[in-house]
C-alpha cells in the first residue's frame, strides 16, 4: 500500500481494473469483482502468421491442478482448411458439447479487437457469436489467455451506466490514446469544435498519481470562461461542480478516486445539463442550458493524474 492511500473499505464495483498491456502468454489474471452482466472484457491483439489456435478462457478459479471449471472457452482455430471458432464449457475436467462457428472474422497475420460483452461478443466491430452460459457468470473470477496470440491490451470495462438494458458502450473518436500505456500529460486541452449536444458523451480515463492534490475537468466556452468544472479535491475528499464564480455544489457520492488507481469519468450531455458517472456508477447531474452547452469549445483536464484516454 502506498503512503497516503486510503484504508477505507471500497466496494468492489467501484474499483476499475487497470488495463494490461503486452502481457506474456500464457497469461492468467484475476477479474476484479468477478464477472457479471454489464461487464465487458476488451482484447486487442494480433494473430501470428503461423498461428494454429489460441484460447480465451473465463475460468472459475486459477488453480493449475485440478484444472478449474471454464465457464466460457473461446477458441479460434486457424490450422484447418476452414478456420472457425469453438466455444465450450469445461465442467469437473470434462468438456461439454462443443459449439462451432464457421466464417471466422479473425485472420492470421491480422490485428483484431474482440469485445466480450457477456450477452454478445463482437470481433472487429461486428457482432460475431452468442454463447449461452452453461455455468453461472458469478462463478467466473479468472481470465486465462493461451496459445498462438500476441496480446496488445486487455481492458475491463463497464457498459454505460446510463442506458438501462443497453449493451453498447458510448462510442466516440479517440482523441488521445490508441497507444499502449499512458498517453497524455496534464494539463491537457481538447477542442470541442461543435460544442455539446444531447446524447454526446465525454469519457476521460486515467491513473491517479501518488499523493494527489486535485483533479479538475473544465468545460470552457469561446471566451475561455468555464461554465462548469468538475473538481475532485483529495485534501478533503470531495467532488463538486464548480461555477465560474467559484461556487461549489458538492456531489454527494462516495469519493471514488484513489492514489495509484485507475478512474473513469463519463459525462453524458442531455437536454438541460450533464450526467456524470464515475467508474461506471452514475453519481449525479448538473444543469446547464442548451445554449451554454452548444457554445462550449474546450475540455481542459488538469491535476494529479496520468491520462490514458479522452473520448468524445
Ligand atoms: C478439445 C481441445 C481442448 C478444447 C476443447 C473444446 O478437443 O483439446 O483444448 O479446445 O476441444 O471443446
Amino acid at each position: 500500500m502506498s503512503p497516503g492511500e486510503s484504508l477505507d473499505p471500497v466496494p468492489d464495483s467501484f474499483i476499475l481494473q487497470p488495463p494490461v498491456f503486452h502481457p506474456v502468454i500464457p497469461y492468467v489474471t484475476t477479474i476484479f469483482g468477478g464477472l457479471h452482466a454489464g461487464k465487458m472484457v476488451m482484447l486487442q491483439g494480433v494473430v501470428p502468421l503461423r498461428a494454429h489456435r489460441f484460447q480465451v478462457d473465463f475460468q472459475c478459479g486459477c488453480s493449475l491442478c485440478p484444472q478449474p471449471d471454464i465457464a466460457i472457452h473461446f477458441n479460434p482455430r486457424f490450422h484447418t482448411t476452414k478456420p472457425h471458432v469453438i466455444c465450450n464449457t469445461l465442467l469437473s475436467g470434462c468438456w461439454q458439447r462443443e459449439a462451432r462457428w464457421p466464417g471466422l472474422a479473425l485472420q492470421r497475420g491480422a490485428s483484431f479487437l474482440i469485445l466480450f460483452l457477456f450477452g454478445n461478443e463482437s470481433v472487429n466491430g461486428r457482432h460475431f457469436l452468442h454463447y449461452r452460459y452453461r455455468l453461472p457468470l458469478s462463478r467466473v473470477d479468472t481470465l486465462g489467455i493461451f496459445g498462438d496470440i500476441l496480446v496488445k491490451a486487455v481492458g475491463f470495462l463497464n457498459i454505460s451506466p446510463f442506458q438501462e438494458g443497453s449493451t453498447g458502450y458510448p462510442m466516440g473518436h479517440v482523441s488521445l490514446g490508441g497507444k499502449a500505456g499512458p498517453c497524455g500529460r496534464v494539463p491537457c486541452s481538447r477542442a470541442l469544435p461543435r460544442g455539446l449536444w444531447p446524447g454526446q458523451v465525454i469519457v476521460v480515463r486515467g491513473l491517479v498519481l501518488q499523493e494527489p492534490k486535485e483533479l479538475a475537468l473544465s468545460l470552457r466556452d469561446e471566451a475561455a470562461r468555464a461554465p462548469v468544472t468538475l473538481r475532485a479535491s483529495f485534501t478533503d475528499r470531495t467532488l463538486a461542480w464548480v461555477s465560474p464564480w467559484g461556487r461549489k455544489k458538492l456531489i454527494s457520492a462516495p469519493f471514488l478516486f484513489h492514489p495509484q488507481r485507475f478512474f473513469e469519468v463519463l459525462l453524458l450531455c442531455q437536454e438541460g445539463g450533464l450526467k456524470l458517472a464515475l467508474n461506471g456508477q452514475a453519481v449525479g447531474t448538473t444543469s446547464l442550458d442548451q445554449h451554454t452547452l452548444e457554445r462550449l469549445r474546450e475540455l481542459q483536464i488538469r491535476g494529479s493524474i496520468q491520462l490514458y484516454c479522452v473520448h468524445y
